[in-house]
């Protein structure tokens, strides 16, 4: 796999969560299209419209979608957060239930609906039963659950089953930020009862940012007020001389205008290598990374986990901390970190390490020497 990922060399790159590594193939991709742009325009547009209904098919394979009907694709996770919450129609006293460690688009886009005297529940989920928590928070005026499929700070992995079965039994809708998983581990939309999945493919599925994956269910999407227009969400799209027009059932009555085929040609490029090796492959691999990562640290009695670590609960997301050691600390851990070549992030008071599938598991142990190396 490292002729799909030559990093350079020195380079650790632990960082996935964040911002993924391109493979080979999505850099020559991008590089191929640039040529074509500059020698020939759009010459070959229906090739480019063929590429696009892949990157679709793709897509819905991975969130195991039943047709390419229900993927959109958008700019990225918080404009599709915010047109699920700017196109339902809510009533002053209901109810959102999600969780206190959200990161900022699956929370402020949801508060933001106070002015409609929508009210955020935010469960404490820190301990052992996170989604008996948002489940105690839900009542007859709640109307949606939003939630991360794994916590961008401390990567604690909900049990998705369990809370789309919930949300189903009591007519709450379900809303899954799912960036942290899609191209991580396995995901399917149908077995959890996911009425919307939204995901930006810059992290794990090692696309470029700005192409996003926007699921819904027939019977959701009909829920969801229009508010942008345009040719391509018609019915009859590229029938540029009638006049009449209606929006079209699919999803892609949410793309109003022209699509980004630059990220369209990337992101179909990354995804085809996890199809090459399938997402059970990846999941596997990604989680021998992460366990092998966390037993490196348990072998430290100076760090602890936030994280947690039962099987489960945890996808490629691994945080931990100094013990004793104040967030200012690790922030200027972090720092040298970086300055080492070691690509990480300072999130949940801690230091975020986040490997991918292919990651190298012999250079780790030169994250723990650095790590240990340094005054704290
Ligand atoms: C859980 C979660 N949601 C959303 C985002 C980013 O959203 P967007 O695709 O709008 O940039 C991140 C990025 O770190 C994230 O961790």
């Amino acid at each position: 796999m490292h002729h799909e990922f030559p990093l350079r060399d020195g380079l650790i790159y632990l960082n996935h969560a964040a911002v993924g590594v391109w493979p080979r193939r999505t850099a020559d991709a991008v590089k191929a299209f640039a040529e074509e742009n500059m020698v020939q325009g759009a010459a070959d547009y229906p090739v480019w419209m063929k590429t696009e209904r892949e990157l679709r098919g793709r897509l819905q394979r991975l969130v195991n979608a039943s047709g390419s009907d229900d993927v959109a694709l958008l700019k990225n996770t918080s404009e599709g957060l915010s047109l699920i919450a700017y196109g339902l129609d809510w009533q002053p006293g209901d109810n959102i239930v999600s969780t206190d460690q959200e990161f900022p688009s699956n929370r402020i886009v949801w508060e933001s609906l106070a002015s409609r005297g929508v009210r955020l529940r935010r469960a404490d989920v820190s301990g052992e039963d996170p989604e008996g928590e948002m489940i105690a928070l839900m009542d007859e005026k709640t109307r949606l659950l939003a939630v991360s499929s794994v916590q961008f700070g401390t990567g604690v992995r909900m049990d998705l089953k369990r809370l789309g079965k919930a949300c189903q039994e009591r007519g709450i809708l379900f809303c899954v930020d799912a960036i942290q998983s899609l191209g991580a581990v396995s995901f399917d939309a149908q077995a959890v009862h996911a009425d919307f999945v939204v995901a930006d493919g810059h992290k794990w599925m090692s696309g470029p940012e700005g192409i996003a994956l926007f699921y819904s269910t027939p019977q959701a999407r009909d829920r969801l007020r229009l508010s942008q227009y345009g040719w391509h969400m018609v019915e009859a799209m590229g029938d540029f001389d009638r006049v009449e027009w209606v929006p079209t059932k699919s999803a892609r009555r949410f793309e109003p205008g022209s699509p980004n085929m630059l990220g369209i040609t990337a992101l179909n490029a990354s995804l085809s290598l996890f199809e090459e090796i399938g997402m059970d492959q990846v999941e596997k691999q990604l989680l021998e990374r992460s366990r092998l990562i966390m037993d490196q640290i348990s072998e430290h009695d100076q760090f602890e986990l936030i994280t947690p670590a039962s099987s489960g609960r945890y996808a490629g997301i691994v945080t931990f901390r100094y013990k004793g050691v104040d967030n200012n600390g690790h922030a200027a851990l972090y720092r040298r970190l970086m300055d080492a070549d070691i690509i990480c992030a300072h999130r949940a008071g801690g230091i975020r390490l986040s490997p991918h599938f292919y990651s190298d598991c012999s250079r780790f142990e030169a994250v723990w020497e650095t790590i240990l190396s340094q005054s704290i």
